[in-house]
């Protein structure tokens, strides 16, 4: 059953969204421009980074918000003929482990090394003609994770728009789940992804945990901000952290910021690897 009613009252038109924490949303209310996803030029965004339109500061006009978010209601994405639908969810689960004995993991969120080497979240392509979203999502997970973990409708947070692949691909529209779970639950999934899921070793090289905390040097959550995502991963990611506390927007806006120093010194990085294949190229 489509939800209808909870996205009423809102601009925000994904069903099923709740509302952000207010420490989130007054952090984005101040931060104009000085956003936590980097100094953004409103131009250049992409159009699947989009924004909740709750967190969009209110010098971003509706052109903005129309252009870039891409965000569309549940029951509109399924009138969608032709175009294909892809479902991914974001596990998650507290713990009072902590890293080295010191350091609060506070959070499990699993994420995947994709084939294509980027990170995304478990799911797949689904066939709402053939099976409910969250059935087909359901069945995705058993062959990445080895394990059919129940997804109900109550878990979809918002569905988007995702960008052209190539001029002739059929659009693709994507739904974004979360769903928490206990920590046993998560470790059960991680070891049956590693033994019995049948993509192991194929679309999935492997699940990952993402690192929550900041080291003192710096890394955890920036590092792991700073590597590749596919789509908009990355954004699912970070509303995610937001959405449900599992990160302060402080904490979070520090990471991101020391994200995009690391993403400098990778380009320089890559420039230096580049250039001694150029080297190791020419001698063979
Ligand atoms: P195949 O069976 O190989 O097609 O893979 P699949 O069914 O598992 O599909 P996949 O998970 O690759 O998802 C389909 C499409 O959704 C991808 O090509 C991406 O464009 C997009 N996608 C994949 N992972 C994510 C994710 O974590 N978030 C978002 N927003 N999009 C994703
Ligand atoms: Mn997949």
């Amino acid at each position: 059953m489509p939800k209808t009613s909870s996205a009423q009252g809102r601009d925000f038109l994904s069903t099923g969204y709740s509302p952000p924490a207010e420490g989130a949303k007054a952090f984005f209310d101040k931060s104009h421009i000085n956003f936590p996803l980097g100094f953004l030029d409103l131009h250049s965004v992409p159009e699947y980074f989009w924004i909740p339109a709750a967190y969009r500061p209110s010098s971003w006009s509706v052109d903005f918000s129309e252009m870039a978010s891409g965000q569309l209601a549940r029951a509109e994405a399924l009138a969608c003929s032709g175009c294909r639908h892809a479902c991914h969810v974001m596990l998650y689960a507290d713990t009072k482990t902590q890293l080295f004995g010191r350091i609060p993991i506070k959070h499990i969120i699993l994420m995947q090394m994709r084939f294509d080497g980027l990170l995304g979240f478990p799911g797949g392509l689904v066939n709402p003609s053939k099976e409910t979203l969250e059935a087909g999502l359901s069945r995705e997970l058993s062959e990445e994770l080895g394990v059919a973990i129940p997804i109900s409708a109550e878990n979809h947070m918002e569905s988007c728009h995702a960008p052209a692949s190539s001029p002739s691909s059929s659009h693709l529209i994507t739904h974004f789940y979360v769903k928490k779970m206990e920590e046993e639950q998560i470790m059960e999934v991680e070891r049956a992804a590693a033994s019995t899921a049948a993509d192991h070793g194929l679309e999935v090289l492997g699940m990952v945990r993402v690192p929550l905390y900041t080291m003192k040097g710096g890394g955890g959550l920036a590092s792991f901000l700073s590597h590749s995502f596919i789509g908009n991963a990355r954004s699912q990611l970070v509303d995610s952290l937001l959405r449900f506390n599992l990160v302060s927007p402080k904490e979070l806006h520090k990471a991101l910021t020391h994200s995009l120093k690391i993403h400098t010194h990778t380009a320089e990085d890559l420039q230096a690897a580049l250039v001694l294949t150029e080297v190791k190229r020419k001698q063979f």
